[in-house]
């Protein structure tokens, strides 16, 4: 009767034991399972290296330094602080025949290779004749009638430095370098003139731009012959990186 009473004892204290310890493994199987998840996810995402690591590894989220990514620096422009802003025709020109690229982008590209600068090129909204003659014409009436920009510098508070290039006009500068530069505040910039021209050097074009821009600290400014800059490139680059150099740059 006794050695009864033991077996039923022990019998129930088995099926105690198994439906406590059930529930505890209950918790215990769904939290390996998200653990488990979790670890195939990253392991998917690793290299396998990192994978046959983790088969013995904790889950523990520790961020790998080589995973870190870095800021993107600002996504619309370069982080440079310099634009060069330049207008300049290709077609027929004075001395030079008919040429692809303008003069004074010929030299914009020379101060924008040196400084590592932005360039933004100044386009009317209208296309300029390809003819010499047509250009005369033009430049007489836009005095009238100024050109529209076509696009615009959308990030000018990040350029604390501006180079403003151009071909001298009739002893100025074009009628829509003017409009470019009542377009943005320059308030407190340093703006640099640079132009191409067929004898007329500056012709007082920084003063009239110093006029413009009174709040604008106005660099000394370049000219470089058209034809030196078209047929000479070697001796544009030297004046070019001379006056850089005696701008600081
Ligand atoms: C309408 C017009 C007027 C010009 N007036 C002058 C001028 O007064 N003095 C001068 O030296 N060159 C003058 N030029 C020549 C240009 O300044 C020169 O060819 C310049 O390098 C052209 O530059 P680009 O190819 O970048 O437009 C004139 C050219 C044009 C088309």
């Amino acid at each position: 009767m006794k050695k009864l009473l033991l077996i039923w004892l022990c019998t129930c204290l088995c099926i105690t034991v198994t439906a406590c310890s059930g529930a505890t493994n209950g918790s215990e199987t769904e939290n390996i399972i998200s653990e488990s998840s979790s670890s195939e996810i990253s392991s998917s995402e690793s290299n396998s290296e990192d994978s046959r690591q983790s088969e013995n590894t904790p889950d523990i989220s520790v961020t790998d330094p080589e995973t870190i990514t870095e800021p993107t620096p600002d996504e619309t422009g370069t982080g440079s602080h310099i634009l060069v802003a330049y207008f300049s025709l290709a077609g027929e020109q004075y001395e030079v025949g008919v040429i692809e690229k303008g003069n004074t982008e010929i030299v914009a590209e020379m101060i924008a290779d040196a400084t590592g600068a932005d360039m933004f090129k100044i386009e009317s909204t209208e296309e300029y004749p390809t003819t010499y003659d047509g250009l005369l014409d033009i430049s007489r009436k836009e005095e009238d009638d100024p050109p529209e920009i076509a696009d615009t510098v959308d990030n000018m508070d990040d350029y604390d430095t501006i180079f403003i290039g151009y071909p001298i006009w009739w002893g100025d500068t074009p009628t829509i370098i003017k409009v470019f530069l009542q377009s943005y505040d320059f308030s407190g910039k340093t703006i640099i003139p640079f132009c191409t021209h067929a004898g007329s050097g500056l012709s007082g074009t920084d003063r009239t731009i110093g006029e413009l821009c009174p709040d604008s600290t106005i660099g000394n400014g370049l000219d470089v012959r058209g034809s030196t800059a078209q047929e000479d490139p070697e001796s544009a680059k030297n004046s070019v990186t001379e006056w850089l150099e005696d701008n600081g740059y």
